[in-house]
């Protein structure tokens, strides 16, 4: 086979350390762990990506001090608590000639999450208070900064203790250390604050620190922002100039170059980029950086596919690549790439909505496309079927696909009927949502599971009971979806009201003025706006809770809020839609009852939720073999619930 990422498939050498490989995962909460230290649910997650193939992986912030306490979900490392389990999860990676290293973290004024309801005190170099999540912080005493820089050391020594292979120190998106770096964030007027000189000694006494403890074989990494991308975030000249500084001072081994601040929702949006971001972007970043030094230059930021990974190594940008969502999609990932298998490849779509989404939410990570990540005790293997069975899967949208590749993986015959000439359901149309045309990845992905799998696909095939009984199946699951609910409100019959997958899919005439009624609160009436925006119409957006995407993933939805703010889209919160005329749309603010009239409509657009489609699940009432129902059939949700309860009927079949 030819040698397709030959940069790629290179190692990499640091210290004693051999990177088999030039792929990584790059330290990401996964929200598994429990009571403050790393657990078997950790070890078996980065297990498989090790199994998976790649060369390293870097587990997961762990706090060095008692007060960085972060998440009730965060490793502690300021106690030999943690030690146990790091060496669990370095004995389940070591085997298959993967290295670990571990992120030493304080989150200074980046209070994410409280512990028990109570906010904790933040502390900073100085009273500046963080944009995103409201918090005042304490400026730091001279004691403290010296205590914190000793629990930095401490916590490297217990992560080499757990047997891992280095550490990374966590000055990227705007945590503690790069609060120190940043002169608007940093207004100390002692030694460390001022002078550039002065905002890199914290890192820099940290590095000696660790250094002085940890010993000189041991790596030692950084990670930083090369630009923060925050209105009060420093740029790529501030963070290659404190580069340089550390470099000349000696003690890194590895710089890992990343963008993104946690301390505002534009700079946030850079921590895990959603899929309007470009590929790669934080590659020339990375090269700036990689420029001025001698060490290796990681880097990341929705590089999902290996050919990408390897034009960035190529190019000379960068010597280590990080694949994180690639490897949350798709643990094989390296091995596929490796072994040319490219078009078995389960590419990140770049949604968030299971991983960072799951995160946000104090939930394990898991992807939508792939539910078997986070849950790897339970489904990290295929238990093959104790009988081979015929199952025949009535709909060939997410939910109904990932059923069927599982049960046929498992050993089943499976035959998968859909009624539309193309795979996909409602996928279909979520890519056709401006800037959401990757989502279609899901419909590929699964589709080709299926192929590999064995899965007999029939288009253009409506199943009813008939069919049931001519096929005698021994289960049959139905995943047959969900339709626009009907709307019914005073005068819907005189106003001119269309329905939002009409509108997706061009076929509804749509006026000039335009009202979107948005109950679901998500993708559809932000999609929607932006699309008619675009065409020229004026829209108000008028949503039925706080904010235009409310129940989705906040990087997309404040991503989204830019564009719609750009486009002059108008947004009216607590609104729900209780009538329409020929002119008007009659809203009616959702907690004091008081009527919001909008006159001068042109068209009023629906976004108002689905009803499950029932026709097959109750004409199989009381045939007498195996239903299962999976899916929007079963209650309208989103594809994450299909993809899930896909794998769950498909396991247990
Ligand atoms: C669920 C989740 C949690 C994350 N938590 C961290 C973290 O603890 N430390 C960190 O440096 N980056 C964190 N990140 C950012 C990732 O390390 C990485 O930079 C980001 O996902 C972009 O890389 P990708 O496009 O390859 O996924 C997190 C990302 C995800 C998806
Ligand atoms: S949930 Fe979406 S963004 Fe997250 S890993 Fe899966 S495909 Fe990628």
């Amino acid at each position: 086979m030819p040698d397709l990422f030959p940069h790629l498939f290179s190692p990499l050498q640091i210290k004693n350390v051999t990177l088999k490989n030039r792929i990584f995962s790059t330290g990401h909460m996964t929200t598994l762990v429990t009571g403050y230290k790393p657990n078997e649910d950790l070890a078996a997650y980065h297990e498989a990506r090790a199994r998976g193939g790649a060369g390293l992986v870097v587990i997961e912030v762990a706090s060095v001090h008692s007060s960085a306490i972060y998440t009730s979900h965060t490793i502690m490392a300021d106690t030999d608590d943690c030690i146990p389990g790091y060496q669990r999860i370095a004995r389940a990676v070591h085997q298959y000639d993967c290295r670990a290293f571990g992120q030493l973290f304080h989150p200074g004024r980046e209070n994410f999450e409280s512990v028990d309801g109570s906010a904790p005190v933040a502390y900073a170099p100085s009273a500046v208070p963080n944009e995103r999540f409201h918090v005042m912080p304490r400026p730091m005493s001279r004691a403290l900064i010296h205590d914190v820089i000793d629990g930095y050391g401490d916590a490297a020594v217990r992560l080499r203790e757990g047997g891992l292979d280095g550490v990374e120190i966590v000055a990227s998106h705007g945590y503690l250390p790069a609060q120190f770096l940043n002169p608007k964030v940093n207004l100390r007027t002692d030694d460390y604050g001022g002078s550039l000189e002065n905002r890199v000694r914290f890192i820099a006494e940290i590095v000696q620190n660790v250094r002085a403890k940890v010993g000189e074989d041991f790596v030692v990494g950084l990670r930083i922002s090369g630009d923060e991308q925050s209105y009060d975030g420093l740029e790529l000249a501030g963070a290659t100039a404190a580069i340089e500084l550390l470099e000349a001072a000696g003690g890194l081994d590895y710089y890992n170059v990343i963008a993104g601040s946690s301390a505002s929702l534009g700079g946030s949006v850079h921590i895990v980029p959603p899929m309007f971001i470009e590929n790669g972007y934080v590659a020339p970043y990375a090269a700036t950086i990689r420029a001025k030094v001698k060490a290796p230059v990681f880097v990341a930021g929705r590089i999902n596919q290996p050919q990408q990974a390897e034009e960035i190594l190529k190019s000379g940008q960068a010597d280590m690549i990080g694949m994180t969502r690639a490897q949350i999609a798709d643990p094989e990932m390296a091995n596929k790439a490796r072994e040319g298998r490219i078009d078995d490849i389960r590419a990140c779509i770049g949604c968030n909505q299971a991983c960072i989404g799951h995160m946000h939410m104090g939930y394990g990570i898991s992807c939508i496309q792939h539910p078997e990540t986070g849950r790897e005790l339970a489904f990290g293997t295929r238990r093959p079927a104790a009988r081979a069975r015929k199952v025949l899967v009535a709909g060939g949208g997410p939910g109904g696909m990932k059923a069927a590749a599982v049960a046929a993986e498992r050993g089943h015959e499976v035959i998968l009927c859909e009624a539309a000439a193309q795979l996909g359901g409602q996928a279909l149309l979520a890519q056709a949502l401006p800037g959401r045309a990757e989502f279609g990845g899901i419909v590929t992905n699964l589709a080709r599971e299926m192929e590999l799998a064995g899965v007999t696909v029939r288009r253009n095939t409506n199943v009813d009971r008939a069919l049931i009984e001519a096929e005698a199946p021994d289960a049959v699951i139905v995943a047959t979806g969900a339709r626009p609910a009907p709307v019914a409100i005073e005068g819907a019959e005189e106003a001119h009201m269309v329905e939002a997958w009409a509108v997706i899919r061009g076929e509804a005439n749509v006026g000039g003025r335009v009202v979107i009624a948005d109950w679901r609160c998500d993708w559809i009436g932000m999609g929607l706006a932006e699309m008619l925006a675009r065409n020229g119409c004026d829209v108000t957006l008028a949503v039925d809770g706080y904010m235009p995407g409310q129940t989705i993933q906040m990087y997309v939805r404040d991503h989204w809020a830019a564009t719609l703010q750009k486009l002059g889209v108008k947004v009216i919160p607590y609104a729900r839609l209780f009538g329409a005329d020929s002119s008007s749309a009659y809203l009616q603010h959702v907690t004091s009852g008081e009527p919001i009239i909008l006159e001068d409509i042109d068209t009023v657009v629906t976004a108002l939720g689905h009803n499950s489609v029932t026709t097959l699940a109750d004409a199989l009432e009381g045939w007498g073999g195996e239903v299962h129902l999976v899916g929007d059939c079963l209650a309208p949700r989103t594809a994450e619930e299909a993809v899930l309860d896909g794998l769950k009927v498909g396991a247990a079949l």
